[in-house]
């Protein structure tokens, strides 16, 4: 991200003020969807678009919150925070404010600044980069620190309880311990990872349909029940399946008959996910690029017959990805229903396969898409450490 000295400056502008900076990125799935609230697996990376917070400390115990992104700034004394957002972008800077005063950490007041150039409503994880950055902001302020994999976890419940969207933890975990040229298979039960290379000759172009989604409410929150649903089922025979993440493809075959079709379907999906995510994580570290991408190609139609949680425009691009050469694998990435497709593709051929997607998408659905060229980038991160953050 290029903005980190504009974003300095406009801090200092608006506040008077030399501010501390952070970065968070956004990410895309290579792999393993809906399977990380059922205890199971996941491969993300970070990429290059991110969020920058800028934070200076105030006097008057006030939290005031400007984003760039919409021009518009939140002020609110820090004790009346309280427990639940008002639907507004503001929800997740004040839901991480919230959180850390449970955790009984204590934020002075501040100005903070915040500037994303993470699409948002696309499915790389806007939000989360936000509340990584904001939180690592706010950390800092109070004079301390906490493990990346805790800041992943404390943001995820800020999403979970201030801002009402009952996400898993990949978002907001590769957020933090994401690195470089690297994909994250992590266990989403233990938060054990490991990163695996993506190799050099690789890049990661991502297609946004333009189709927008939200997490807040409908499908997601449907998905999630019905998996529920289904877990409860088999929970009755076998009580030691806390989550799918426990169950195996026998546990289905013999007890799926009692469950209602869909979460039938929906069961399956996450069961084989985990699997597919795990041979996908070894696929890559053994450079084995066709059974990456075979997988990948699985992921896609298990997610959009089992899981149901595709749509048109994502299955014209993935469809469309695969037949272009240098394409190795092609699928929808995130939280379903639209976003983008994450598209692994050999980088000789990215600029070609961006503008042969462009035209193809277009003509196929009279909208046009915006393609980014991206890589797998570092986790959260300070980006500069003034000397002396304060009101001069
Ligand atoms: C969203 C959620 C994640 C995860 C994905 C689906 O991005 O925030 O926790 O559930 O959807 O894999």
């Amino acid at each position: 991200m290029k903005n980190v000295s504009a974003i300095k400056e406009l801090h200092q502008e608006r506040t008077g003020a030399l501010p501390a900076l952070f970065i968070a990125p956004g990410r895309v799935n290579l792999i393993g969807e809906h399977t990380d609230y059922a205890d199971g697996f996941v491969m993300p990376a970070a990429i290059d678009f991110a969020t920058i917070a800028a934070i200076s400390p105030r006097r008057d115990g006030q939290a005031v919150i400007y984003s760039r992104n919409f021009d518009e700034t939140v002020s609110r004394p820090i004790a009346e925070v309280g427990s639940r957002g008002a639907h507004h972008w503001s929800d997740y800077p004040l839901g991480v404010l919230a959180t850390l005063l449970e955790e009984s950490i204590a934020v002075p007041g501040f100005d903070l600044t915040l500037y994303g150039d993470v699409p948002l409503g696309a499915g790389l994880s806007s939000s989360a980069s936000i509340e990584v950055a904001s939180m690592m902001a706010m950390l800092h302020l109070a004079g301390t620190s906490l493990l990346p994999e805790k800041v992943a976890q404390l943001c995820q419940r800020a999403e979970n309880d201030y801002v009402g969207a009952p996400c898993g933890i990949m978002d907001q975990f590769v957020s933090c311990c994401g690195a470089e040229d690297h994909a994250l298979l992590l266990d989403c039960r233990s938060l054990e990872y490991r990163l695996a290379p993506v190799p050099k000759h690789l890049s990661l172009v991502i297609c946004n349909s333009m189709v927008k989604h939200s997490h807040a409410g409908g499908e997601y929150i449907t998905r999630r029940a019905e998996v529920e649903e289904g877990t409860a089922i088999l929970r009755r025979h076998r009580p030691e399946v806390r989550l799918l993440r426990d169950a195996t493809m026998e546990d289905l075959q013999q007890w799926g008959h009692e469950m209602p079709p869909n979460v039938l379907k929906r069961c399956r999906h996450i069961i084989t996910e985990n699997a597919r995510t795990v041979a996908a994580a070894e696929a890559l570290e053994a450079n084995d690029l066709s059974l990456l991408g075979r997988l990948m190609a699985e992921a896609h139609a298990s997610y959009r017959d089992d899981f149901e949680a595709s749509c048109r425009e994502a299955d014209i691009l993935v469809d469309l990805a695969m037949k272009q050469p240098g394409c190795i694998g092609a699928r929808l990435t995130g939280g379903g229903f639209g976003g983008c497709t994450v598209n692994l593709v050999e980088s000789e051929r990215a600029e070609d396969f961006a503008s042969t997607m462009a035209e193809g998408y277009q003509e196929a659905t009279g909208i046009h898409p915006e393609i980014y060229l991206s890589r797998a980038s570092a986790g959260a991160h300070a980006v500069e450490e003034p000397a002396r953050a304060g009101r001069e």
